[in-house]
């Protein structure tokens, strides 16, 4: 072989390695759902508890919910089945199963049901022996049990990594994510892998994440309190230097579910993980019980400007930028961009708990916003109660804001188009205003 047919050969090999990427085009913008299992975990006990077992009966009034409760609406489109809902056996051909008894109808009648909602159908596997729960995973059958997710027209996999050896996984997820390609049928993929990897202290291969898999579980499960939501939050802020950088359009870093609705946050904890969740461009997956969520919850769930936030085209994950007095801030790069100038969310997270609510003053200078054309602010969670909504800031203005104990203050700070070589009027008009929000 000659030295030219050689680099002809790499050339190539790197070419076919590049088509085996994960190659569906989904999750341009952070998925959107329900997943079931921060509120459901495994109840398998339907005699017991009917309206909360892991069942068909469960995630049909799901889905029905997501519709008629405006869910889907704001963008909530992905219904997804998390762990338990199989049988502990395969069927005779070896294929992957639903508990009969759970599942009478089994998952492609679920499937179709979901798709008549307008709604997408998402399931839960192991890339292992088992599932967490101890049901049977794909370790083994690969193949067959995603052409058996394309029969069922699934839109979306969760693969979890419990029993399976870690070492391993990047392979066999690659892999996997080789397998999906190959059905010709485009599910997201959603990869467990990282989160089993940083628990073993291994160094993780996020180009390959990045590159097979739509989004990607970080961290150890979340649970239904405010110290499981800012411990994840922290956690997110400790590794932002290296992990933003693997986030963008196709594939997301996941913090995982939102609680929000559920029994362990208030409502100003619950307006902190919305926002720290949009601004990591999180994917946004509720938990929660879909008929019993209050009214002040739904609000925050379905807030379409936070959600805006979230999914913005860019793509830029947010980081947590300043500490102080017990205030973090967060800020997230966002649309529109003028003359070269982002526009930003910016989050005042209180880590306070000294009752009245917390005076705090920024220049949007200090925040890194100097564009000289000036900015507009909106208030996310308190729309029509700020004046200055609309009006000019300069990067000379002052943010001041008053922050709830556990609580936050959300804003979205547009870059203007307006050239004040051109429009004086404006300009002048912006020098030095103080926000009192
Ligand atoms: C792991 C995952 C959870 C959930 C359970 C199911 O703990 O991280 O999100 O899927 O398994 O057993």
């Amino acid at each position: 072989m000659t030295s030219g047919t050689v680099v002809l050969c790499l050339v190539s090999l790197a070419v076919l390695h590049e088509i085996h990427g994960l190659d569906n085009g989904l999750a341009l913008t952070p998925p959107m759902g329900w997943l079931a299992w921060q509120r459901y975990r495994c109840i398998t006990d339907c005699d017991t508890y009917p309206d909360e077992c892991v069942s068909e009966k469960l995630f049909k009034n799901a889905a029905d919910l997501l519709v008629s409760e405006g869910y889907a609406e704001v963008g909530y489109q992905y219904l997804i089945v998390d762990d338990c809902w199989l049988s502990h056996n395969r069927s005779a051909d070896g294929k992957l199963q639903a508990d009969e008894k759970r599942f009478p109808s089994g998952i492609k009648a679920l499937s179709d049901y979901v798709h008549a909602k307008g709604l997408k159908f998402g399931l839960y596997q192991d890339w292992g022996k088992k599932t967490c729960a101890g049901y049977p995973g794909v370790l083994g059958s690969e193949e067959l049990d995603v052409k058996t997710f394309a029969e069922w027209e699934v839109d979306y996999v969760k693969l979890d990594g419990c029993y399976s050896n870690v070492r391993d996984m990047d392979k066999g997820y690659v892999e996997f994510s080789q397998h999906l390609n190959k059905t010709g049928r485009p599910m997201v993929f959603s990869c467990s892998w990282p989160a089993y990897q940083e628990d073993k202290g291994m160094l993780v291969n996020y180009t390959a994440l990045a590159k097979y898999c739509n989004l990607w579980r970080n961290s150890g499960d979340i649970d239904d309190s405010w110290s499981s939501v800012m411990d994840i939050a922290d956690y997110f802020a400790l590794k932002q230097e290296f992990w933003a950088q693997y986030a963008g359009p196709g594939h997301w870093n996941d913090p995982d579910m939102l609680v929000i609705g559920n029994f362990g946050l208030t409502v100003d904890q619950s307006k902190v993980q919305m926002s720290i969740w949009a601004i990591l461009a999180a994917p946004l997956l509720m938990s929660n019980k879909l008929s019993d969520v209050r009214p002040e919850f739904k609000e925050i769930l379905q807030n379409k400007e936070v959600i805006r936030i979230n999914q913005d085209a860019l793509g830029i994950q947010g980081k947590r930028v300043f500490r102080d007095k017990r205030i973090d801030i967060w800020l997230r790069p966002v649309e529109p961009v003028h003359l070269g100038h982002y526009s930003y969310a910016v989050a005042f997270v209180s880590r306070r708990s000294d009752g009245a609510p917390f005076a705090y003053r920024i220049s949007l200078a200090d925040l890194g916003m100097n564009s000289s054309n000036g900015y507009t602010i909106t208030n996310l969670f308190e729309k029509n109660k700020s004046p200055y909504n609309n009006a000019y800031f300069t990067q000379k203005s002052f943010l001041r804001v008053r922050v709830n104990p556990s609580g936050v203050v959300f804003l979205r700070v547009n870059a203007s188009p307006i050239n004040p070589d051109i429009d004086r009027d404006n300009a002048n008009n912006a020098t030095n205003n103080v926000v009192f929000i």
